[in-house]
């Protein structure tokens, strides 16, 4: 039997940015939303830089934190040693709850939208937990690559209840097609462990 993602979480039913961010402009209040990844084991952050980590050899690495959320991420990042971390998210209510000296840059950016940072701009793009139900579409993947260096890497995860529906599966076949990346670690994991939601995890070089 399929598994029913879609009726997991209150979050997976809204489909507008606006619906998005007053959500988590209620979410973030006393901290909950940090306090629930804790309680629902929310384990992305440290799967991500786990698989990152054998292939970022480079603790200088420069990094962009593509919707960095409350900053798990970056957290993340910084107790493997590395520094050189921007954040972007288009909460503000999110942004507000990043602890001090994690990003050396924070920035409020729509990751629907063209980004204006420059072509080749870094060495490495994490996008954790942001690739799910209403948040942001396979289409950015086209932005995020854009920005990192030819080598460089992005890692990211895809929510399971999203991946056919929303065309990822087709994306990353096209991306591979086309060969702008090498996908080089491509599994399902844990994820949201105590809510029983998985996500598939990429790693890919890109290969412009
Ligand atoms: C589940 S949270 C994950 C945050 C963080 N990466 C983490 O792992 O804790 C999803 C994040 O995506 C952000 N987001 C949703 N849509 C976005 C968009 N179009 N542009 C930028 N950020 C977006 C939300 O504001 C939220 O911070």
């Amino acid at each position: 039997m399929k598994k029913d993602v879609d009726n997991k979480l209150d979050i997976y039913k809204l489909t507008t940015s606006e619906e998005l961010l007053k959500y988590y402009q209620d979410w973030t209040k006393k901290n909950k939303y940090n306090q629930d990844m804790v309680n629902w084991k929310y384990t992305a952050p440290q799967e991500t830089v786990l698989v990152l980590k054998k292939y970022a050899l480079n603790n200088k690495c420069k990094i962009l934190d593509a919707g960095c959320g409350t900053g798990l991420v970056g957290i993340e990042l910084k107790k493997c040693g590395y520094s050189n971390i921007d954040g972007v998210d288009f909460s503000q209510n999110m942004l507000d709850l990043i602890p001090q000296g994690i990003y050396k840059k924070i920035e409020k950016v729509d990751l629907n939208k063209p980004l204006k940072f420059k072509t080749n701009m870094y060495d490495v793009v994490m996008c954790v937990g942001t690739f799910t139900y209403g948040h942001v579409k396979p289409q950015a993947l086209d932005e995020l690559i854009r920005i990192t260096k030819n080598g460089g890497l992005i890692c990211f995860t895809i929510n399971e209840g999203i991946y056919e529906e929303y065309g990822f599966d087709n994306k990353i076949k096209e991306l591979t097609n086309n060969k702008l990346w090498n996908v080089k670690e491509f599994f399902k994991s844990d994820y949201i462990v105590n809510k029983d939601v998985n996500a598939w995890l990429c790693l890919s070089e890109i290969t412009k």
